[in-house]
């Protein structure tokens, strides 16, 4: 069993970012800008957002964070996503999901300049990456990418489950490995036999936030799995979907919990921020 190790691998794409940025400093006089929207005081996603603004300022970005209630209107932060639109210093808008429940979130994600948005969840560029096009893809399935890269895990024709189909993660991910020749399935809550599905993959990869919801019986031999949950339990430590100590004695590769995916979800944001401040110059 080999562990994947995504803190290194999100170093390492740190790195490249950091001397990427120097260069447009140095050429082109540019300092690539991130906007991030937080919307109330969920403690998850403020823990996120600050990850995100301190790794912009290790690589060297620009960065602010608007801070707003969860009483504010949907055209509040409609009128603050436009003025991020038109500021010539953002290169990337990411509004922190989920939203209150009185706000639209599609409405508001449709708002977002698709060429400044770096989370990806622009139908424009959701419909660009099921098409194959170059668009900008949500960092977490991305990083994921990266990660058999990063392995040299080669995707072509292999079986691969993903467990949880949401716009943030399973969709964006199937369409990824579908694009990089895999046979992809997809479950999801309403899927009747959960096991038959993954028992079957080479590679499982989960992202539902159910903690060791994926148990030593349902992967095969010699398996791949890709751990995307991070669940908070009881005792204050974090656990991902997959029951690790039972799961990985199986595996030829796994991801831990943490240490694995979470760091790549923000290495891609910083490489997707760098990538559309490199097309603006
Ligand atoms: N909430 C959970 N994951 C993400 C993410 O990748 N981007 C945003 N904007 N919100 C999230």
């Amino acid at each position: 069993m080999q562990l994947i190790d995504g803190k290194s691998l999100s170093k390492k794409v740190q790195a490249n970012v950091s001397t990427e940025v120097e260069k447009l400093k140095r050429e082109k006089n540019i300092v690539p800008g991130l906007a991030v929207i937080l919307i109330g005081d969920d403690p998850a996603s403020h823990a996120y957002v600050k990850m995100k603004g301190k790794a912009c300022e290790n690589v060297g970005f620009y960065s602010i964070t608007h801070n707003m209630p969860d009483t504010i209107s949907q055209d509040e932060i409609i009128a603050t996503i436009k003025m991020m639109n038109d500021n010539p210093r953002i290169d990337g808008i990411l509004v922190q999901l989920p939203l209150p429940a009185h706000i639209d979130t599609q409405k508001i994600l449709e708002v977002i300049d698709p060429t400044k948005d770096v989370d990806g969840f622009h139908a424009y560029n959701v419909g660009r990456l099921v098409s194959g096009m170059d668009s900008f893809v949500a960092c977490t399935p991305l990083g994921v990418m990266k990660m058999f890269e990063g392995y040299d895990i080669d995707l072509k024709g292999q079986d691969v489950c993903v467990v949880g189909a949401s716009n943030i993660v399973g969709k964006p991910m199937a369409s990824l490995l579908l694009n990089a020749d895999a046979t992809v399935t997809v479950t999801h809550i309403y899927t009747k036999d959960l096991k038959s599905h993954t028992l079957k993959a080479d590679i499982v990869i989960v992202g539902v936030g159910v903690p060791s919801l994926i148990k030593a019986d349902m992967v095969k031999d010699g398996a791949i799995v890709i751990d995307i949950g991070i669940n908070r339990i009881a005792d204050g430590s974090l656990v991902g979907d997959v029951d690790f100590d039972n799961v990985s004695p199986k595996c030829s590769f796994i991801t831990p919990v943490p240490g694995g995916v979470g760091p790549m979800t923000i290495a891609m944001l910083l490489s997707n921020t760098l990538k559309s401040a490199q097309r603006r110059a």
